[in-house]
């Protein structure tokens, strides 16, 4: 299959005629792959069900896993909504443009593929001026997860996104790193209080702080209530290299032992030569970028060294748990 074409844009100031023609791709039924502020999104026009089935296919995504829908303003997300509750209006006049999705239920047009035949809708105003640009030029609400194969990674640079879809999507745009690096705060706002299904930039403090009390999106959480969230499943965001979560990276111990077995280690620690930053914003920006790179060269293991645990570091242990997980 021919390789996949890559257009550079500029992040902060995005070429508006790029924008126009990646725009006319989307409403024409292409897959566009974009960067937003988190991660970047594999879109489609969401009006298109064709279009949108062809995410599935690109990513192997299952059909049971229902995807975000991008739009440019609070208004249009109400468009797509058949009720939009106090607590929605809150979160998204406080948080949008932002790192933040909301899960209203479904208008009746939204087509059923997107959210995988339930009847709630996941939405997103994003803020990075290039997925901002592009929904606004595209003039249709644009369907997007993260541009990656399904379970995998998610992609934090254009070269992360072709590694993995090259051939099987129509066009990337390049406009650099993502600057938060990890996917999306997911809340339930059809209830009060509000449930986190997917922690991410936005804290729960920061949530509570607009709406009162959260709930911690748990296990035992899921089997009592209806609406888990589909992608949580914990074989998610993982590097092909087997991840180990460790207490702490012994140098002694860990490294050594396994080195002079003869296993090459890649390491993903808070202390030591290398280390991630400490602060958890700036670890999150930059831990899918290491770990795609530690994931090409091949090694037998990837030892992660426990980051705090205290809320501040939710998002992160999340992902960390994930990528850890046997599957
Ligand atoms: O930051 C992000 O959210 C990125 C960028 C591209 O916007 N998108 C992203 O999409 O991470 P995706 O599809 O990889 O993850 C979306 C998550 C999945 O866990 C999915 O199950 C959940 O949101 N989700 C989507 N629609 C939902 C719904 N109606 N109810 C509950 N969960 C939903
Ligand atoms: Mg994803």
């Amino acid at each position: 299959m021919t390789a996949t074409p890559c257009w550079v844009i500029d992040s902060q100031e995005p070429d508006p005629q790029v924008l126009a023609e990646a725009g006319r791709w989307l409403r024409a039924g292409k897959l566009v792959a974009f960067p937003t502020e988190t991660v970047y999104g594999l879109g489609a026009n969401a009006r298109d069900a064709d279009a949108v089935a062809r995410i599935f296919q690109a990513k192997g995504r299952p059909a049971s896993n229902p995807v975000i829908v991008h739009v440019a303003s609070v208004a249009e997300a109400r468009n797509l909504a058949r009720d939009w509750p106090p607590q929605a209006e809150a979160l998204a006049q406080t948080f949008w443009p932002g790192p933040l999705t909301l899960v209203v239920p479904k208008h009746p047009d939204v087509p059923a593929i997107i959210t995988a035949g339930g009847g709630t809708v996941a939405l997103r105003c994003p803020a990075h001026p290039v997925a901002r640009g592009l929904v606004q030029a595209a003039g249709c609400p644009v369907a997007a997860p993260s541009a990656n194969r399904s379970t995998e990674l998610s992609p934090t640079r254009a070269e992360h996104v072709l590694k993995g879809l090259s051939g099987r999507i129509d066009l990337v745009l390049d406009g650099g790193q993502c600057p938060a690096g990890i996917e999306s705060t997911v809340v339930d706002a059809t209830t009060l209080p509000v449930r986190i299904l997917r922690p991410g930039p936005i804290s729960a403090a920061q949530l509570a702080a607009v709406v009162g009390n959260t709930q911690e999106f748990t296990e035992s959480a899921a089997e009592a209530g209806p609406a888990r969230s589909p992608g949580q499943m914990a074989k998610h965001y993982s590097p092909r290299t087997p991840v180990r979560l460790v207490e702490a990276i012994d140098f002694t111990d860990d490294v050594l032992e396994a080195s002079e077995a003869g296993k090459r280690i890649g390491m993903v620690a808070i202390h030591g030569p290398q280390a991630m930053p400490t602060d958890p914003a700036a670890y999150a920006a930059t831990l899918y970028a290491r770990l795609h790179d530690l994931d090409a060269q091949g090694l037998d293991v990837i030892l992660i060294e426990a980051p705090p645990r205290t809320p501040e570091w939710a998002a992160v242990w999340d992902r960390l748990t994930r990528a850890a997980s046997p599957g």
